[in-house]
């Protein structure tokens, strides 16, 4: 049966620097003493502010189109901010400057916007504590805004099992570890993704890593260092997934990260039957060990598919467009062990399901996860971003399999992180 709309997504593309390694890279920068070179930094609302909080602590920064050149200060080359520090939408810059302030010797405050304060800050407060940090909350579900009182006292490293496979939770800990006594190891359920421990090897910290465990001594020194950030996967997925799902499409996606602790939908993708190769370019001396590479789709039909709980943590943020993937397929797909995705800018479960039941699909939203039918006819519908940037993303593809009717409610926030969607969206659909 032919559900998909005539539209194609047809070309190539060259998607931004990967988001999530910018923060990174920027936060160790700042750490490093001299000059980093970044190039091809994250375009996005949420990567600007990591850059905009170091600026505040006195890092000296010069943002220049896609490059940014921090001129690092050591461990304790920092100043205290003269007003309360702003995530914004960030979650990753919340998460990683509490790890990275929890050390420092004088007071700060941090906040973020609306949907940032509603977003779990304890699972960071509570292994910081345990280091020694001092961080106050001041609402009962312990989220933004907060304050980090400081102390001249070194903090002290830790053994830590997180609760979650959380990337964010690691690297606040990890930055901690920077800046403790002894050593710090972090031993997580599942593997999240390992670019904070590519990134501290490529700054020149020694770090363990055995199996879902990873350590490291405090006080090593960073070193500065250039580094050009490879394309976003995850920005990538909105127009690999679409293209995959829409018969007749033929996609080639340039200098993308291919990280397999990131880039497990791929895989995903390929188990539904979507003509998908990747083909590795070796550019690790600018890439810190990242893998890059191409990708190349050609549209076909999809079947349904099981993700399970052990997939989730590398496909973390493509749930979304993998759900969208899903609709279209012929069968049932079904998704467990994400409860994670309703902590995220919204409540992903609950956005999803009740969007794809506007446009008439059969879903069923589970505690952990969805249930999801494919194969029926998709109806023109409002679809609510909720202010979540992947949705309005996964939202604007749903809609062009549909036939382009639907209405989107939100579409501004991809500025969150891709706010070059929409024009590569037109063009690569003309
Ligand atoms: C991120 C990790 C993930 C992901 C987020 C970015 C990171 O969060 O959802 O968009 O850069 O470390 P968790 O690892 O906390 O689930």
């Amino acid at each position: 049966m032919m559900l998909a709309s005539k539209i194609r997504v047809c070309g190539s593309l060259q998607p931004p620097g990967d988001k999530s390694i910018a923060h990174r890279v920027a936060i160790l920068s700042a750490l490093a003493r001299g000059v980093s070179i970044i190039d091809n930094y994250a375009p996005g609302d949420d990567c600007r502010r990591t850059l905009n909080v170091l600026g505040a602590l006195g890092v000296p920064i010069e943002h220049r189109n896609d490059q940014v050149r921090v001129s690092g200060q050591g461990y304790f080359g920092f100043r205290a901010p003269s007003s309360t520090l702003q995530a914004g939408n960030s979650g990753s810059t919340a998460r990683m400057v509490c790890g990275l302030l929890a050390g420092q010797p004088f007071d700060s405050r941090l906040d973020g916007d609306e949907s940032l304060r509603h977003r779990p800050m304890r699972r960071v407060i509570e292994p910081l504590g345990r280091m020694g940090a001092h961080i106050e909350t001041y609402s009962a579900k312990d989220s933004l805004p907060l304050s980090i009182h400081g102390d001249t006292k070194r903090l002290q490293g830790i053994e830590y099992q997180p609760p979650v496979a959380s990337a964010q939770i690691k690297t606040a800990i990890l930055l901690a570890g920077l800046h403790a006594e002894g050593e710090t190891l972090v031993h997580e359920p599942l593997a999240s993704r390992n670019h904070t421990e590519l990134a501290l090897l490529r700054f020149g910290v020694p770090v363990e890593v055995r199996g879902t465990s990873v350590a490291l001594r405090g006080g090593a020194p960073l070193e500065p260092t250039n580094y050009r950030l490879p394309g976003d996967i995850s920005s990538a997925a909105f127009f690999i997934t679409a293209a995959a799902a829409l018969p007749g499409s033929e996609l080639s996606v340039h200098h993308v990260g291919l990280n397999e602790t990131r880039a497990g939908f791929l895989k995903v993708l390929q188990s539904m039957g979507a003509q998908i190769t990747v083909e590795e370019i070796d550019e690790t001396q600018q890439t810190g060990d990242e893998k890059v590479g191409t990708v190349r789709v050609r549209g076909s039909e999809l079947t349904g598919t099981q993700i399970s709980a052990e997939q989730v943590p590398a496909l973390i943020d493509e749930v979304p467009i993998l759900s969208i993937a899903a609709v279209l397929a012929q069968g049932e797909t079904t998704i467990r062990g994400a409860s994670e995705l309703r902590l995220k800018e919204s409540d992903r479960l609950q956005v999803i399901a009740q969007g794809l039941r506007a446009m008439g699909a059969e879903v069923e939203e589970l505690p952990d996860g969805l249930r999801i039918g494919g194969g029926r006819r998709l109806e023109p519908a409002r679809l609510e971003s909720c202010g979540d940037h992947r949705m309005a993303m996964a939202w604007a593809i749903a809609s062009l399999a549909q036939g382009g009717e639907c209405e989107i409610v939100g579409k501004n926030c991809v500025g969150i992180s891709y706010p070059g969607f929409w024009k590569e969206l037109a063009r690569l659909t003309s």
